[in-house]
């Protein structure tokens, strides 16, 4: 080896980019892989669901899951590589389109209830890690019923695709994890007259129906000390988000993706729950629906 290549590599270490990978920059298919399967959760919507609210063993992807509210009446779709069903036919492009803006090939939109204007903030790296991720499942042939909305639909912007912070900068990642990928807000946020709370980020109150009668209202995730998670320790937290238990010992209820959830690394959970501590505290107590009482003591 000369002189100069060696110098050229201690320039290179010093530069940062002989670093080992970060999870933004490893093997496309496999990041897309963690992030579906991991904080993006997407079979917690895309899955096709039996009666007991069970995943179908292999039918992950394959759509089918009926959601319900007054502002829409959906079907998640299939997202396998089926042709006929799914989106076999579709272009890497008009994937990513209809991930970060909502929109169909067919000029659809697509949401809400996708959590479109979270993905909407996604980075080219991530968008394209999950689409090639999809590619690479089983096609399932799987119709799915038409969805229906009941308000006016708005397509998101042309997404900026802006690169996740490095995971370094724990706060700045978190806020990523949470904002552009895992749409904890979009659940954890009380509706306003006009869509979403954001004076409310996070303060929960939003009523979700996972099916007829079984009403549930997500809780205050904001540090308020009294109403929120400000006196849980990061351990109480971590347990909540991968386990599904709360610090009193209760059970969290569906739809919160705790399931996912539990596939994240420490670096992504860690980085999450320090970002949670520094968004505002927002006093909103949260009474659970008779529903979850009966059901998630
Ligand atoms: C909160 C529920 C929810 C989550 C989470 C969700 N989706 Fe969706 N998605 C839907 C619904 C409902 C539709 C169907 C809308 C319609 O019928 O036009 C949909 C449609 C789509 C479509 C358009 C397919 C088609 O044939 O119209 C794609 C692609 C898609 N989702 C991908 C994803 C990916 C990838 C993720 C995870 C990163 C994800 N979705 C997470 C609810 C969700
Ligand atoms: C699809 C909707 C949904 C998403 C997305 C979601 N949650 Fe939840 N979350 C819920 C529901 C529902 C509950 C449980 C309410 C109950 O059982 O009282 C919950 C409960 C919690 C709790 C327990 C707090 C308490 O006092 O009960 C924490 C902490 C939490 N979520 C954090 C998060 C974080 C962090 C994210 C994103 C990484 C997230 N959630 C994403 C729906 C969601």
């Amino acid at each position: 080896m000369s002189v100069y290549s060696v110098s050229a590599i201690a320039v290179a270490i010093s530069a940062g980019l002989f670093l080992p990978a970060t999870a933004e920059d490893s093997d496309p298919v496999s990041r897309g892989a963690y992030l579906v399967n991991g904080p993006a959760a997407c079979s917690n919507c895309h899955g096709t669901r039996n009666e007991k609210f069970e995943i179908v063993e292999g039918m992950e992807f394959a759509g089918g899951f009926h959601i319900v509210d007054p502002a829409f009446d959906v079907y998640a779709s299939n997202i396998t590589p089926d042709t006929e069903t799914g989106i076999g036919g579709w272009s890497d492009e008009e994937v990513v389109k209809a991930i970060r803006e909502g929109v169909s090939p067919d000029g659809e939109i697509i949401f809400p209830p996708m959590p479109v204007p979270t993905y909407n903030n996604m980075s080219d790296a991530d968008v394209t890690a999950i689409v090639a991720y999809l590619r690479t499942i089983p096609a399932v042939k799987h119709a799915v019923e038409e969805s229906h909305w009941n308000i006016p639909q708005q397509a998101m912007p042309p997404a900026a695709g802006t690169p996740a912070p490095p995971a370094s900068d724990q706060i700045a990642y978190g806020g990523y994890i949470v904002n552009a990928v895992a749409h904890c807000f979009e659940c954890h946020t009380p509706m306003g007259p006009a869509g979403p709370d954001m004076s409310k980020l996070g303060a929960g109150g939003m009523q979700i129906t996972l099916a007829p009668g079984m009403e549930i209202v997500t809780s205050n995730i904001t540090p308020d000390p009294e109403t929120g998670i400000g006196n849980w320790t990061d351990e109480q937290i971590a347990e909540a988000i991968t386990g599904g238990v709360k610090a009193d010992g209760g059970l969290i209820s569906p739809p919160m993706p705790y399931p996912w959830f539990a596939n994240m690394t420490q670096e992504d959970l860690d980085a999450v729950i320090a970002y949670l501590r520094t968004i505002p505290p927002v006093s909103n107590k949260v009474a659970r629906t008779e529903f979850q009482q009966k059901n998630f003591p």
